[in-house]
């Protein structure tokens, strides 16, 4: 029996018309990134040959709150904002547990996942700054489609460094992006040095973000005048792009009067999880709320979380780009070629690690057999495919609802489902 409809925790609510900038508020000031590399180019300089201006300035900002541009926010509407809040009855009901599970899903938006949030600023940034080509990384294809189409949009075309494995695997992602004018490459590619290096040494290499990050660096450094290298992770611009996730989740449980016990999400760089969660950590430091348990779920197969070292590292593999401090695995890292490929990043974003090292964020691992069966439940009890990477979510709210019905307790779960799965061809094939 249906208990309710949907349409409760689905209240009209307005699409931001900010986003929330987290530095001010941290425990501790973040720590800078660093660039031993040249030491006579300054660090901002350096940015500026690759990324659009306006985003640098985002990235060093201790402003709180920053308005969207109209451009930006109107896309937002058009493409599937707000997104909405939805109880997962049928998913409790199979657990049998007293727990409240909410999802925020992200797949609804046009692109699959909630990348499309960051890619459409990134895009009409650079458009506006005039540039012609937008280069990127991409692991499952999640990013690069949302890209894709983003660019699309401005009528800028991308070029999309993909990591071998995930080309072979995830065809459909591949064939969307190249539909809107995307030049798609696996890597390590044979025209960047890094990559030739790669293959030269291994001509099977199954790729990872970090080789694929170092590649689209060099292909903008080629040509900085009319390129631009626009992440899709790990930068604390990308964050406060993706708090519109959040930020909308607050007016929506305000609406239905409730409040989350418990905030998870996957992480890959660590942008879904924060840009959910940490407008809900404005409510605490301002005294409004309660912190909810923020829990990050990693794959136990690329464990930077868990079992990484908290320092100084690049993002990417060769050290183009300057170093952050965040929780790694090391850039030389070679991650398993695993389904959940937007994982598969051997870093997490220094905002989000700082908040790991002050113990306002729990890390979970998961393998990938448990992470698969925890989707299937999902998919057979909701009618929705999670993304393999959001799976990583669904199976810590699971375990979190399972713990509640041995307690008795009917606590409130909240879940980023950060993407669909629908064209994630491989991931049931064990
Ligand atoms: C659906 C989905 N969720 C999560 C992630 C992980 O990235 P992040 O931790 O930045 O959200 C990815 C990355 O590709 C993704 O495609």
């Amino acid at each position: 029996m249906v208990q309710h409809s949907r349409i409760d925790e689905n209240t009209d609510i307005e699409v931001p018309r900010y986003w929330y900038n987290i530095a001010p508020d941290l425990p501790k000031p973040l720590p800078p990134p660093i660039d031993p590399l040249d030491a006579d180019i300054s660090l901002i300089n350096r940015l500026r040959e690759l990324l659009p201006s306006e985003l640098i300035d985002q990235e060093f900002t201790f402003e709180r709150y920053i308005g969207i541009p109209k451009e930006v926010r109107e896309l937002y509407i058009e493409i599937g904002r707000p997104t909405p809040l939805v109880r997962a009855y049928k998913l409790e009901k199979s657990l049998g547990t007293p727990a409240k599970i909410y999802y925020k899903f992200e797949g609804v938006l046009a692109s699959g996942s909630h990348k499309l949030n960051t890619a459409i600023p990134q895009a009409y940034y650079s458009y506006r700054e005039g540039y012609s080509e937008l280069v990127t990384e991409t692991g499952a294809g999640q990013w690069g489609l949302a890209l894709s189409i983003a660019g699309s949009l401005f009528g800028v075309p991308s070029t999309v460094f993909m990591t071998r494995s995930s080309y072979i695997s995830k065809v459909k992602r591949v064939e969307l992006m190249r539909k809107h004018g995307a030049t798609v490459i696996p890597s390590p590619s044979n025209i960047t040095r890094v990559g030739r290096g790669i293959l030269e040494d291994e001509p099977d290499h199954p790729g990872s973000l970090g080789i694929a990050i170092s590649e689209a660096v060099e292909w903008v450094m080629e040509k900085p005048e009319s390129r631009r290298y626009l992440p899709g992770s790990v930068m604390e611009y990308v964050i406060l792009h993706q708090t519109v996730i959040g930020l909308e989740a607050i007016e929506q449980f305000r609406a239905i009067g409730e409040y989350p016990d418990k905030i998870i999400g996957c992480v890959g760089g660590g942008s879904n999880l924060s840009g959910l969660a940490y407008p809900f950590y404005r409510e605490y430091v301002e005294g409004r709320a309660k912190l909810p348990e923020i829990i990050a779920v990693e794959s136990s197969l690329i464990p930077k979380a868990s079992r990484g070292e908290y320092r100084y590292e690049h993002p990417d593999a060769y050290g183009a780009l300057p170093m952050i401090k965040m929780y790694t695995v090391g850039r030389h890292y070679k991650p398993p070629a695993i389904k959940a490929a937007g994982l598969r990043f051997h870093g997490l974003a220094s905002s989000l690690s700082l908040l790991i090292r002050e113990g306002l964020v729990r890390v979970r691992a998961y393998d990938p057999d448990s992470v698969r069966e925890a989707a299937e439940l999902f998919y057979r009890s909701e009618g929705v495919l999670p993304a393999p990477e959001s799976s990583h979510a669904v199976l810590a709210a699971i375990d979190e609802a399972l713990e509640a019905k041995r307690r008795g307790e009917g606590i409130t779960i909240l879940i980023n489902l950060s993407g669909h799965g629908l064209y994630d061809e491989d991931f049931f094939r064990g």
